[in-house]
């Protein structure tokens, strides 16, 4: 089994390719959606090139809009997330738009030059699951949860973690030089989890051998060394164990890809959610949530640096080898790598992507 070819790595037109083929036509998990509670709290999703906002309506309800003015063009809103004060305004000519997308207000061009019910801003597909927001480009979506529950590796299964219960207690950005595809495919093997995480695989012992699977288990899971309950150095945690977990998920890993730019990992005490920004075909931006429950968060004395610092160590030790590979793959000597057998999820992931993004020539 080969690899992916080397300019599907770098190469721009294939990137190009990608954006419309693959994130205008996937649902594009961009982020949780509780941190939208308030009317006018509004995220800034970057879909690969494409600026979406998902704006909190006055009525709670989530909607998603280009990033657009319907007057002359001009981008909207900047920054990640914030909060707007009574509508969404263009800071061109003050255009203003209310937060269901209905364009209210043209300041000195009268209502009789155009028909404002015709100039809302462009929608943009939004659903929630378990918490976390996605949007869709691409008109009439298919339903998140029949799209999520076609994903192979499974998703739907997260559901009994309760994780729409949970909230975010940190957040790490990280710009990792290397294509989205090369973070994916990293995080779907544990042939290098010897090599590059001497601390890793201390606390899962499965890791040890390079497989991502426990033999014998057959619910994807990964025990942690000694009944460890937490993604720590030892396993062992401050936090408690998530309510109506068994002795079984309490200690073991879960981990999953939702295609094409999301990871999901529940341990017993917390999860991490994970988004792939892809910013270029050699430039991804890494957003890491940790999310817990909501009565840690409140906690005074809530210090989630024992997990953060953990995952972390681990995440950037992946960074770095996958910006080697970024390097690597841009050679004229690479055509193509190869897949061992237990590079099989690479397999499975290569296969989507090359049915959906079709020929590049
Ligand atoms: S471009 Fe937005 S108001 Fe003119
Ligand atoms: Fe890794």
């Amino acid at each position: 089994m080969q690899t992916l070819a080397g300019r599907d790595y770098h190469a721009p037109e294939v990137f190009e390719i990608e954006r419309e083929r693959v994130f205008a036509r996937n649902w594009f998990y961009a982020g949780r959606a509780d941190a939208l509670s308030e009317p006018g709290d509004f995220a800034n999703i970057d879909v690969a090139g494409e600026s979406v906002i998902v704006v909190c309506g006055n009525d709670g309800g989530l909607r998603g809009f280009y990033n657009v003015c319907r007057h002359r063009g001009s981008r909207l809103c900047d920054g990640a997330s914030g909060r707007m004060k009574g509508a969404v305004k263009c800071p061109y000519h003050a255009w203003a738009y209310s937060f269901e997308g209905e364009l209210i207000g043209t300041p000195n061009v009268g209502k009789d030059e155009i028909d404002r019910s015709q100039l809302g801003l462009w929608p943009v597909d939004v659903e929630v699951w378990q918490g976390f927001l996605f949007v869709h480009l691409d008109p009439d979506p298919q339903p998140l949860e029949e799209w999520l529950g076609a994903q192979h590796d499974h998703p739907c299964k997260f559901s009994r973690f309760h994780l729409d219960q949970l909230r975010t207690g940190h957040t790490t950005v990280t710009a990792v030089e290397a294509n989205w595809k090369i973070v994916i495919e990293n995080y779907n093997e544990c042939l290098h989890c010897p090599t590059v995480h001497p601390e890793l695989v201390q606390v899962v012992p499965a890791f040890r051998k390079g497989a991502v699977f426990e033999k014998n288990r057959a619910d994807g899971g990964v025990g942690l060394a000694e009944g460890g309950t937490s993604f720590t150095a030892n396993g062992k945690s401050r936090f408690e164990v998530m309510p109506g977990l068994d002795e079984h998920d309490a200690t073991s890993l879960y981990g999953c890809t939702v295609y094409p730019n999301m990871f999901i990992d529940v341990t017993g005490t917390s999860a991490i959610s994970t988004i792939l920004l892809p910013r270029g075909a050699g430039h991804t931006t890494v957003i890491t949530e940790y999310l817990f429950r909501p009565e840690a968060i409140a906690d005074p004395g809530f210090d989630p640096s024992e997990i953060v610092d953990f995952v972390e160590l681990v995440a950037h030790q992946d960074y770095v080898v996958c910006e080697r590979v970024q390097r690597g793959v841009r050679s004229r000597a690479f055509t193509h790598g190869v897949l061992a057998e237990k590079d099989s999820l690479l397999d499975e992931f290569n296969a989507r992507y090359l049915a959906e993004r079709g020929p590049v020539d």
